[in-house]
């Protein structure tokens, strides 16, 4: 090999060990992961997943579901919107009530069938309640007469508020079983 042969391999070698020593402080500089980074990224990702899941949970539990129930007490109108000897159904599709206008004054049923909980309906023509699901029958009363139910509808509170307006309370119901129809509320005489 000649001088200039041997000059031209230094200058190559020179150069391989100069582009090894550049990638080598690329790399320090964060240029290639080491695995230090990965390592160090990686832990920072789950640290930032960790806090975003409590952050959501936290902001979920400043919400919580609120199931909305529809008030126990409403307001049914003046007495005199009912026909004496009507059954009004004015209230059953949002209340589950029926009001029933005596020529000496009101009561509340609540629509509920005392076999299984079905909705009976109010049958004009025969005067009675008659339940879909097994054939119960109910007076006008609210007793029961025939069918698998075990004892009569239930009455709810009925009271006139200020402003001269029916008002009823589902939260408080009379059980003719237990003498309670003669209870205040029962009954409005008017
Ligand atoms: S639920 Fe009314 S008769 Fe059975």
């Amino acid at each position: 090999m000649d001088e200039g042969s041997r000059v031209a391999e230094r200058r190559r070698s020179e150069q391989l060990l100069e582009r090894a020593k550049r990638e080598r402080e690329r790399a320090a500089a964060g240029g290639l992961w080491s695995r230090r980074d990965v390592a160090g990224r990686l832990a920072w990702s789950l640290f930032g997943i960790f806090s975003l899941t409590t952050l959501l949970a936290g902001l979920r539990s400043a919400f919580p579901r609120v199931l909305f129930l529809p008030p126990s007490s409403f307001k049914a109108g003046l007495p005199t919107d009912f026909a004496v000897g009507e059954v009004s159904e004015k209230f059953k599709k949002d209340y589950r009530v029926w009001i029933v206008r005596e020529p000496d004054g009101f009561y509340a049923l609540w629509a509920k069938c005392t076999h299984l909980g079905c909705t009976p309906r109010w049958l004009t023509t025969e005067q009675k309640f008659k339940c879909p699901c097994h054939g119960s029958g109910f007076y006008r009363s609210g007793i029961n007469f025939e069918g698998p139910a075990p004892r009569p509808l239930e009455r709810l509170k009925i009271t006139v508020a200020d402003d001269g307006q029916l008002v009823i309370d589902k939260s408080v119901k009379f059980l003719f079983e237990k003498g309670q129809w003669g209870n205040p509320g029962s009954f409005l005489k008017v």
